[in-house]
């Protein structure tokens, strides 16, 4: 645990620092500066990753092409319809990427309890506490251990906000969306890490 966790800081917060010093040969020093790092600080920076990527593809793409140029649409359908992917279809085919590295060491999705997907809609215990705590405790994330399946987990949930005109724009307008008066910087759903712990 404490070594996969390592891996990730080094991979996650400080990417361009380690990869520095690897290049110049001094990879120690990076993970002696990063040793016993919590399952908490770990999902916390996880979702800072996540949580960028996915304001700026949203942004910077979706917004940007669909609402401001008008050059192209964004759709579930979008390899048939030569569109744009949803950024929850991005945010799951990253997901879907990390669950198929046997060593990944945690796993992560996208929930919501008004879901246009029912599969996004939260199962366990802590999901559904989660999601409901940062709809009610804005800008705090909720932090739990649970077991699944006889195996010990961290989870971490996060707020998914509407940052841009577009998610809230198409969610209301979605004839499955059971919710449709989400305003601009509402919290609409969760980014739900999780991962095993000893
Ligand atoms: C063009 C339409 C569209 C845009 C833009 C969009 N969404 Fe969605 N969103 C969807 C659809 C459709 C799903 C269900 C996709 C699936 O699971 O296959 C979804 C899924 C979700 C989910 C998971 C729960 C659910 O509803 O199934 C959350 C949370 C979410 N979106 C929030 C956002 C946020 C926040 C943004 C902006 C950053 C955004 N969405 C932008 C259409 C959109």
């Amino acid at each position: 645990m404490k070594k996969k966790a390592i891996l990730y800081t080094a991979l996650l917060g400080g990417a361009l620092i380690s990869s520095t010093l690897f290049l110049s040969g001094c990879g120690g020093s990076a993970e002696a500066s990063t040793s016993g790092i919590s399952p908490q600080k770990m999902a916390d920076g996880l979702h800072l990753v996540m949580k960028s990527d996915r304001t700026i593809y949203t942004r910077n793409v979706v917004n940007r092409l669909v609402k401001q140029d008008k050059v192209i649409k964004a759709s579930e359908h979008w390899a048939d319809d030569k569109a744009l992917p949803l950024p929850a279809q991005m945010f799951r085919m990253g997901a879907e990427m990390v669950a198929k590295e046997p060593d990944a060491g945690f796993s992560y999705s996208l929930q919501s309890i008004w879901p246009i997907n029912q599969q996004n809609a939260p199962k366990t215990e802590a999901e559904k506490i989660g999601l409901q705590y940062v709809i009610d405790n804005p800008g705090q994330n909720y932090y739990a251990e649970e077991e699944l399946g006889g195996v010990n987990y961290f989870t971490g949930v996060y707020a998914d906000t509407g940052v841009a005109a577009a998610c809230i724009d198409c969610h209301n307008e979605h004839k499955d969306s059971p919710k449709t008066d989400f305003k601009l910087g509402d919290v609409m759903g969760g980014v739900v890490i999780r991962i095993p712990i000893d």
